[in-house]
């Protein structure tokens, strides 16, 4: 698992349909302070994380060779960990969906499954979406305000391009991954329905200005990606499923997604340079469903 490459599906937000996305991609610049691990060269996470109307073609996972050369690493590789872990005090529930330590993962489904927030609004934001995907939690919201009027200060280009996903929706989009990859592969990318955080208005992925490599691995090295792995935080965000973390959080990684956890904490994480929630809350790890 280490060591392929899902070279899979991607998607645009609106648009909803599969395209295929390069293997190899490499991590993106480490801004300082910021932990990323290093190790065999790893998967990527396919990408697509938006509900795709109709399957798109199937793409075959392949092996990516590893800087040893390596084409299929043991499964059993050490496993990355960021280095100074530690639990904050529990200021606020990690179970509770409302909450905005909620973590939600394979072993940590969202409870009730149909949990829907009361405070969904539509950020005044630039949006690469439609319809429910609009949506955040009020928090979420105005921290996304300030977090793209900050970029676009910077000249950077930052779009919303996939919010809250219903329960239905997001049983949708799982199951046209699953029909188009396989089961395996859309567990890698994309979670079942009552175990994505979309569900609960404290993430959305972003997309850059021209949409280009939106959902895609190489999305890491667009202006949009670099400049939220270096300044999401100061926002409250953090880049939640980040790269070759994956036996952790459960997910290849995803440079679009970013979750709201509240400046102080993820200013924290970043300080301490912890880069999974898992970690950061003291929490075990979550690879694969229970
Ligand atoms: N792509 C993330 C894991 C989701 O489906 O929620
Ligand atoms: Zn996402």
């Amino acid at each position: 698992m280490f060591a392929r490459v899902v070279a899979a599906t991607a998607s645009t937000a609106a648009l909803a349909a599969l395209a295929a996305c390069s293997p190899g991609v490499q991590p993106p610049p480490s801004p300082s302070g910021t932990a990323v691990p290093t190790g065999p060269a790893s998967s990527s996470a396919s990408g697509f994380d938006s509900p795709p109307a109709t399957p798109g073609p199937s793409a075959t996972p392949t092996l990516a060779p590893t800087p040893t050369g390596t084409a299929n690493p043991a499964p059993a590789a050490p496993m990355p960990s960021s280095p100074a872990a530690s639990a904050p005090g529990r200021k606020y529930s990690l179970t509770d969906p409302a909450s905005p330590w909620v973590v939600v993962n394979k072993h940590r489904p969202l409870s009730p499954a149909t949990y829907v927030p009361g405070d969904l609004v539509q950020p005044a934001v630039r949006l690469a979406t439609s319809g429910e995907a609009t949506l955040l939690n009020s928090t979420t919201a105005a921290a996304a305000e300030r977090m793209f009027a900050d970029a676009a200060a910077a000249g950077v280009v930052l779009t919303l391009a996939s919010g809250y996903r219903s329960y239905a929706t997001q049983a949708a989009t799982y199951n046209n991954f699953v029909a188009s990859e396989g089961r395996a592969a859309a567990d890698t990318a994309s979670a079942r329905p009552g175990y994505s955080e979309h569900q609960t208005g404290w993430s959305f992925d972003i997309g850059d200005g021209g949409g280009v490599c939106s959902f895609q691995p190489c999305f890491a090295q667009q202006p949009a990606a670099a400049w939220a792995q270096a300044n999401a935080h100061r926002f409250g965000f953090v880049v939640r499923y980040p790269w070759m973390f994956h036996e952790i959080t459960g997910y290849y990684y995803e440079p679009w997604h970013l979750r709201y956890i509240g400046v102080d904490a993820a200013t924290d994480m970043r300080a301490r340079a912890v880069v999974t929630v898992e970690e950061y809350f003291g929490l075990e790890p979550a690879p694969s469903y229970l």
